[in-house]
C-alpha cells in the first residue's frame, strides 16, 4: 500500500476518533418518546436505579432528573424543579419552563453565579417592588407573584420609589414583566459553557498535531529507507511515469 493511502486512512481515523469523542453521547437518552435528547454535558439521573452511567466526566450543574416523563433540572438557589422544555447542542441553549408558571418568582431567586449556566438573553437591571397599594398604569402587576394585599411589580432601578412599596431587590433579568411572559409561552433560555469542555478539545488538538508530526516523521524516514534500499527501482519508475 502506498504510504500516502496508509497516511490518509490513519489521519482520518484520528480524525474521526475526536470528532466521536467530542460529540460523544454512549448515553443519550431522555424522560419520554418527545422529550428532548439528552447528551454530553448533561447527564441523566434515574432516581430509581443506582448510578448507571459511566461518564466520568460530566461536569457538576448538568444533571437532569425525569419526573412523571418531564425532563427537569435542579438549581440549588430555587429549591424547585425547572422542566426542560428543548435543549439545542449546537447552539449550547436550553429552554427551561417554570411548572408554577412564575418566570418572575424564578427570575428574583434564581442564582447563577455558581451554575455553568448563562442567561441566553441580554439582561438589564430590573427592581423588584412589593407595594401595599396597587399602583396605576404604566405600571404592570406581576399577577403570579401578587396576592389581594400586596403587588409586585418590576421597575427600572433609576425610578423613584412610590409610597407604598418597598425594593425588594434588583436583579440582572432577561425581561421586564410583560403579558408574554405570564402564560409561559416564552420559555427560560440559558446558555452553558465550562472550562473542561475546551481544555478536553486543546489537549486533543495537541494530540493530534503530535501524532500528526510523529506519522510524518515515520513515512519520511520509511521513505528514505527504501529509495535507499531500491536506487535501481525507483530509476525504473521515474523512467516509466515519464
Ligand atoms: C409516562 O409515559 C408512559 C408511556 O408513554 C405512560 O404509560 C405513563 O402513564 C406516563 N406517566 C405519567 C406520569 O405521565
Ligand atoms: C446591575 O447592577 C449591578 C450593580 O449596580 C452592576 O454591577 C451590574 O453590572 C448591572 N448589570 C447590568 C446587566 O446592567
Ligand atoms: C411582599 O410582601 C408580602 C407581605 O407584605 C409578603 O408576604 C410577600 O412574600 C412579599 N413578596 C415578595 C416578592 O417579597
Amino acid at each position: 500500500m502506498p504510504p500516502f493511502i496508509f497516511f490518509i486512512i490513519f489521519w482520518f481515523s484520528i480524525f474521526q476518533n475526536s470528532i466521536h469523542f467530542l460529540s460523544a453521547n454512549p448515553t443519550a437518552s431522555s424522560c419520554s418518546n418527545g422529550g428532548p435528547r439528552i447528551s454530553y454535558p448533561f447527564h441523566l439521573n434515574h432516581p430509581q436505579q443506582p448510578q448507571t452511567l459511566s461518564y466520568e466526566d460530566v461536569p457538576s450543574g448538568f444533571d437532569l432528573l425525569c419526573k412523571n416523563n418531564l425532563t427537569t433540572i435542579h438549581f440549588p438557589s430555587l429549591g424547585d424543579y425547572l422542566v426542560v422544555k428543548s435543549i439545542s447542542y449546537p447552539a449550547k441553549r436550553i429552554n427551561l419552563l417554570d411548572p408554577r408558571n412564575c418566570v418572575h418568582h424564578v427570575f428574583l431567586n434564581l442564582d447563577l453565579s455558581l451554575t455553568p449556566f448563562q442567561y441566553f438573553y441580554v439582561l438589564k437591571n430590573y427592581t423588584y417592588l412589593n407595594c401595599s397599594t396597587s399602583l396605576p398604569r404604566p405600571f404592570m402587576e406581576i399577577p403570579c407573584m401578587s396576592a389581594s394585599d400586596f403587588h409586585v411589580y418590576t421597575v427600572e432601578p433609576s425610578l423613584p420609589l412610590p409610597d407604598s412599596c418597598v425594593a425588594v431587590k434588583t436583579v440582572a433579568i432577561p425581561f421586564e414583566y410583560s403579558p408574554y411572559l405570564s402564560d409561559n409561552s416564552l420559555g427560560l433560555g440559558l446558555t452553558w459553557d465550562f472550562p473542561l469542555f475546551q481544555e478536553t478539545r486543546t489537549e486533543y488538538t495537541v494530540v493530534s498535531i503530535c501524532m500528526f508530526v510523529i506519522v510524518v516523521a515515520i513515512l519520511v524516514s520509511i521513505k528514505v529507507q527504501w529509495s535507499r534500499r531500491n536506487p535501481g527501482e525507483k530509476e525504473d519508475q521515474l523512467l516509466q511515469s515519464l
